[in-house]
């Protein structure tokens, strides 16, 4: 008889265990580690959302609610995303309130995927992506960024295209990127925007670090195709509100409804409290982001000069909490190998670039969402690792 656990979803055997959960648990137990491993903000959520979530239980703020969020909270996204990036969509027809970007990825795809469909992902990048498109029977095909500084060019896109037949029904951008910080220009976006307007693509756009965007305003490729976009942010990084999970959805209305059906039946609404929460964050603390800013910009200079006094090359992140370092020729170019010998001789824990797909081959990321003095001592015990090895 076949075991029942052999009889399980076809598709999970694609779909691989978080590797940079993985590979940081296999580096915890180093007694003295650093870790600069994980994209969790090490600030603590504002006083005033703590206040307002306590406020909304006593309120016995403790129901289901829409499914798409309490209007106020849309009418508040809804806001936010004029006043800041030029973006408008309308709160009650556009807008789904979802469990973390996490759940609007997969709402996304299991709205828009069928098994075989083929969907583009620059490489490196966000690993849920490819086990999301891979868990709804799709195949995620892969663009190597890493000689383009990161960016998915119209060029790669046009000759990717090409080589699948035009057989493609949607591309992920995310901007500023997790695991390289990178964050495309307006004039990227809109040259990226043609191609994928000409060849009728869904884009769905990730913009969960939009508001730690550091050299230049964040710019959405919404801005030029809306009618394409699928647009996914949220308050985990903006407000260090990642345990909360709160997230949105936004896009053309039609998608939206049916986007809304998936998302009913996965949750039927984010938790009550949450959401007030983040109607807080959103209306008295919309510049919350922006004191925390101030300190990441402050830590990624001290990382990324000490990196390259260290000969680790780097693109200059343009947001995010990354720096993507390239591992120097000297040392071993397998990345995981290079960041087990990091975290065992210099007490350091970064991520292997290729935990982030194949164009990641080569590098380490570092996550500056640790303290100053963590950060100064990285530095330090990275120039005696060069220095001794
Ligand atoms: C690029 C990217 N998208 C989405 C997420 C998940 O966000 P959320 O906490 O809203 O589910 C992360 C978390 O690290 C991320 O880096």
């Amino acid at each position: 008889m076949t075991k029942l656990i052999d009889q399980i979803n076809n598709n999970l055997k694609n779909a691989k265990e978080n590797s940079i959960l993985q590979f940081n648990k296999e580096i915890s137990q180093i007694e003295d580690l650093i870790p600069l491993t994980l994209g969790e903000p090490d600030f603590n959520t504002p006083d005033h959302i703590k206040a307002a979530a306590i406020a909304a239980i006593n309120n016995n703020e403790s129901h289901y609610s829409n499914p798409r969020g309490i209007m106020p909270l849309r009418q508040a996204v809804s806001k936010f995303l004029a006043d800041k990036y030029d973006l408008h969509y309308d709160a009650e027809t556009q807008i789904i309130t979802t469990s973390g970007v996490t759940e609007g990825i997969y709402d996304t795809l299991a709205t828009i995927l069928n098994p075989g469909d083929n969907v583009i992902i620059p490489s490196p990048t966000f690993p849920m992506y490819q086990d999301d498109v891979a868990i709804n029977g799709a195949n995620a095909v892969a663009v190597d960024t890493s000689a383009d500084g990161f960016i998915l060019t119209p060029d790669k896109l046009e000759t990717t295209l090409t080589a699948l037949d035009g057989k493609a029904k949607a591309v992920i951008i995310n901007t500023p990127g997790n695991p390289t910080g990178v964050a495309y220009t307006a004039e990227q976006l809109e040259a990226l925007a043609k191609v994928i307007e000409q060849h009728n693509l869904f884009c769905i756009s990730d913009e969960i670090y939009s508001e730690l965007t550091y050299d230049q305003k964040h710019v959405s490729i919404a801005k030029f195709i809306p009618e394409n976009t699928i647009l996914l942010n949220g308050m985990s990084k903006s407000h260090a509100m990642t345990g909360w999970r709160v997230g949105f959805i936004l896009g053309p209305a039609d998608l939206i409804d049916r986007i809304n059906v998936v998302h009913q039946f996965a949750v039927t609404c984010v938790t009550d409290n949450s959401q007030f929460a983040a109607l807080e964050g959103l209306q008295n603390g919309p510049d919350d982001g922006l004191k925390m800013k101030e300190k990441y910009i402050v830590r990624r200079d001290i990382l990324r000069d000490g990196l390259q006094a260290a000969g680790f090359e780097s693109p200059q992140p343009g947001g995010a909490f990354y720096i993507f370092a390239k591992i120097p020729a000297q040392f071993n170019q397998d990345d995981f190998e290079f960041a087990r010998e990091l975290a065992f001789k210099a007490k350091v824990g970064v991520i292997p670039g290729s935990s982030f797909g194949k164009g990641g081959e080569g590098y380490i990321r570092l996550s500056y969402a640790a303290s100053k003095d963590n950060i100064e001592h990285v530095v330090e015990r990275i120039k005696t690792f060069v220095a001794n090895n």
